[in-house]
């Protein structure tokens, strides 16, 4: 049995001004007619031409977002498992805790294929393939992570590392976001990939997992879960002040850098999909379709003599001349020009925005 689980509770703050506080970027239509969270959703869900798949997937997202969630499902003709609805974000090990109670709460231990929302694949056939060797190895206990093969020295990424070849590879060890120096080296290294983010492992086995290695995260999740309210039409809501007590990790510090200590094997399936994560504007451009002289537009834009930029117009007609290798961002209440190169930046705006009210 395979239950779909998407993390959708993350604030994506590089994206602005299109990703806001009530809008973040999972729910916005980034790189095409569809969102990324809708994306995600049929990625999985295509799964489903298997046998004794659930099609339904589990949404863990913040309590604002409830109803984003079930418009956004009922867009593409789906409709959720169930929607875990955090008070606050307290990162992807609390979100996938709840995941995992809900799941195991019907009696069985299903593989739990835990997807981040903030992606895009181009190649699905390849997506889906590597997604059901997964599934088929974790049934036999521990976890199963998708590597991507490296192509630049990313900070904001896990690494694996794999040595062996083949379809599904022991892993020697975890690092979460590297320094830079330790990013150069691991690519240079050559054996190392990046994690993907997403996790394929049966419910006990993350429980088991959390419960040996971070118990107070386990415990404070059991705890909001255990007083959940009642369950009203798909939301599900564990208690809100045992809630505030958990403390915020994601999965990959609190379990993934440690796995090896407590004896829990986790294994790599090589994805080659065309895999991106849509961090930041530079990584946008880099997966959209591009004109001969790289330029990615959406909207009512008009470039011209204009080179390797990117220009997404949400309201206004946006035109440039003679620009190269820009980020020009158009809503209703702001505009970002940015240079490409210096997209990882745009958080230190929202961080100063956000101070100065
Ligand atoms: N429900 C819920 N609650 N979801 C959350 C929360 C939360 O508090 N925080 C983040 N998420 C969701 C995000 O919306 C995203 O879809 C996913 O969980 C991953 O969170 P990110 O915050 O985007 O993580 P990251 O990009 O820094 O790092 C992870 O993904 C990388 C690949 O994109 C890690 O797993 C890295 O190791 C990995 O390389
Ligand atoms: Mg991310």
């Amino acid at each position: 049995q395979i239950q779909p689980v998407i993390m959708a509770g993350g604030s994506g703050t590089r994206l602005w001004p299109l990703s806001r506080a009530a809008y973040p970027k999972q729910f916005l239509a980034i790189n095409g007619p569809q969102t990324l969270f809708q994306q995600a959703a049929v990625r999985v869900a295509s799964l489903a031409s298997d046998t004794q798949i659930v099609l339904e997937p589990l949404v863990v997202t913040n309590e604002e977002h409830r109803f984003m969630v079930l418009d956004q499902l009922r867009e593409i003709g789906m409709a959720p498992m169930a929607v875990l609805l955090e008070p606050a974000g307290k990162n992807t090990a609390p979100a996938l805790t709840l995941a995992a109670l809900q799941a195991a709460a019907a009696g069985a231990d299903p593989v739990l294929v835990v997807t981040p929302s903030d992606q895009t694949v181009t190649n699905a056939p390849a997506y889906v393939a590597a997604l059901r060797e997964a599934a088929q190895a974790a049934q036999a206990g521990g976890v199963v992570i998708l590597g991507v093969v490296p192509t630049r020295p990313e900070t904001g990424f896990g690494y694996i590392d794999a040595s062996a070849t083949g379809m599904v590879r022991e892993v020697k060890a975890f690092r979460e976001k590297p320094d830079a120096a330790t990013a150069e080296k691991y690519l240079a290294a050559g054996h190392y990939f990046w994690n993907s983010g997403m996790f394929v492992l049966k419910a006990s086995v993350w429980l088991d997992a959390l419960r040996k290695l971070r118990a107070d995260i386990a415990t404070a999740t059991e705890a909001a879960w255990a007083k959940r309210g009642a369950t009203d039409q798909a939301f599900i809501r564990p208690d809100k002040s045992l809630w505030t007590e958990i403390p915020s990790e994601s999965i990959d510090y609190a379990v993934m850098e440690h796995t090896a200590t407590a004896g829990i094997p986790v294994r790599m399936v090589p994805l080659d999909a065309g895999w991106s994560d849509l961090g930041a504007w530079d990584a946008v451009w880099d997966s959209a379709t591009r004109d001969g002289a790289g330029n990615a537009v959406q909207g009512d834009v008009l470039l011209q003599d204009s080179r390797g930029t990117l220009v997404h117009a949400t309201d206004r007609m946006v035109a440039a001349v003679g620009v190269e290798n820009l980020v020009i961002v158009e809503t209703p209440d702001a505009v970002l020009v940015a240079d490409k190169s210096a997209s990882q930046g745009v958080k230190h705006i929202v961080a100063s925005l956000a101070k100065s009210g």
